[in-house]
């Protein structure tokens, strides 16, 4: 017998209205499902585009029962929620994805190294730091990396310090310290997991970082060995089936010199490495979390085109109402595509949007990448300080 579903599909909420939650929403819109978005903030990119918004904080537990009530299924685009009440609906019988459990061994970074070591996937030596002391990082040994266990994101509450000299500048919160990796490159993977436990797997992209952490340039696919290629989609896929994750994942991995793969971190949602599915995959990254919570068939991830990204970050030293410099210069490339999130006010290093370059040549596209970021500002209107 063929399939048969009510139209709308369904009815999403979402947790988090960033620029993820923005793309989710276009995605479900395609798709034929609507959405309800959570955010403290009434102007954030995914409202723009929802159903229906709740203003409301992320550790708002009514709030998160009202938006439950009100919905199907509830997913999330950012780790920092209240996960104690979405454990709650779920012993309601409210479908949570990727559950609670996932999203609580993800939260806590220290929980998700020792999930990831208990499962023998591959990633750098840890201890727990929850005291964080000159002694026990003599102890362990330098170079290191301290790592909050909670709260961190985008590179904040990580400290990597090379020699005991830069004890000053750990964190003085419950972490954990790792060893240094001596990365030949930084990748990521997405792997889809759907409620039917059907996965697919995104070829790696490699991530490349600026002074601040922050991706730089992203390239897909990443130009490493195929075997080493294979190697990092087993473990990604390990992984989120270790999890029992369902929904999107984006696994972060080193790869050593010696081309060993290391898993950094998981994500437990779509993830700025996967901008470019939208255009470069034949199934882009939220349509396929949508696909896989909603216990859809997955789409193929196949590569249509080379690709590289770059994430358009507010200018240092510019706050207030954004002013687009060298958009006629930027759109005149071929292959660019522009994507702006609807944020009515830009800040230093604020992720204002990106722009993906489709080039069948990932070399030149590589290139017309840089010579974006050199055309590109998004800064303030002058009297607008
Ligand atoms: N053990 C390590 N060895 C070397 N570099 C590391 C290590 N751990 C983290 N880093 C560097 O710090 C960056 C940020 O670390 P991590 O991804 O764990 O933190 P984050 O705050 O969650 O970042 P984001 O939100 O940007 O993913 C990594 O991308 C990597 O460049
Ligand atoms: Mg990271």
């Amino acid at each position: 017998m063929s399939s048969s579903h009510s139209y709308p599909l369904a009815k999403i909420g979402l947790i988090g209205g960033g620029q993820l939650g923005r793309m989710t929403i276009k995605a479900a819109k395609r798709l034929g499902a609507t959405c309800t978005v959570l955010d403290p903030d009434d102007h954030c990119p995914a409202c723009q585009l929802a159903a229906k918004q709740l203003v409301a904080g992320y550790y708002d537990a009514d709030a998160i029962r009202q938006l439950s009530n009100e919905v199907d299924v509830l997913t999330f685009e950012l780790e920092d929620i209240d996960a104690d009440t979405l454990a709650s609906l779920e012993a309601e019988g409210k479908a949570v994805y990727p559950s609670s459990a996932v999203l609580k061994t993800i939260q806590d970074k220290l929980v998700q190294k020792q999930f990831l070591a208990a499962n023998d996937i591959p990633t750098s030596e840890f201890i727990e730091a929850n005291e964080p002391s000159a002694e026990l990082f003599e102890q362990f040994g330098y170079p290191l990396v301290q790592k909050a266990r909670r709260g961190g994101y985008d590179g904040r509450g990580v400290a990597i310090m090379k020699t005991a000299d830069s004890f000053d500048k750990h964190l003085p919160v419950p972490s954990l310290i790792e060893r240094f990796v001596k990365a030949d490159k930084e990748i990521a993977i997405l792997v889809a997991r759907s409620t039917k436990g059907e996965v697919k797997t995104y070829p790696p992209v490699e991530m490349v970082f600026n002074d601040e952490n922050m991706l730089d340039i992203l390239l897909a696919p990443a130009l490493i060995l195929e075997t080493v290629a294979q190697e990092a989609q087993r473990i990604a896929e390990k992984t989120v089936e270790a999890l029992n994750g369902v929904g999107i994942f984006g696994v972060e991995m080193f790869v050593t010199e010696d081309g060993q793969v290391l898993v950094n971190e998981i994500a437990p949602r779509t993830h700025n490495s996967g901008h470019h599915t939208i255009e470069a995959n034949i199934t882009d990254q939220f349509e396929q979390h949508l696909r896989a919570i909603l216990g859809l068939p997955l789409g193929s991830t196949e590569t249509l085109c080379p690709a590289a990204m770059v994430n358009l970050l507010g200018a240092p030293g510019e706050t207030g109402k954004p002013e687009l410099r060298g958009l006629d210069e930027t759109l005149s490339i071929s292959g660019v595509n522009l994507h702006l999130y609807g944020k009515n006010k830009t800040s230093p290093y604020r992720k204002m949007g990106h722009i993906t370059i489709l080039d069948k040549d990932i070399k030149q596209a590589a290139e017309k990448a840089a010579l974006v970021k050199t055309l590109i500002t998004i800064g303030a209107e002058k009297n607008d300080e």
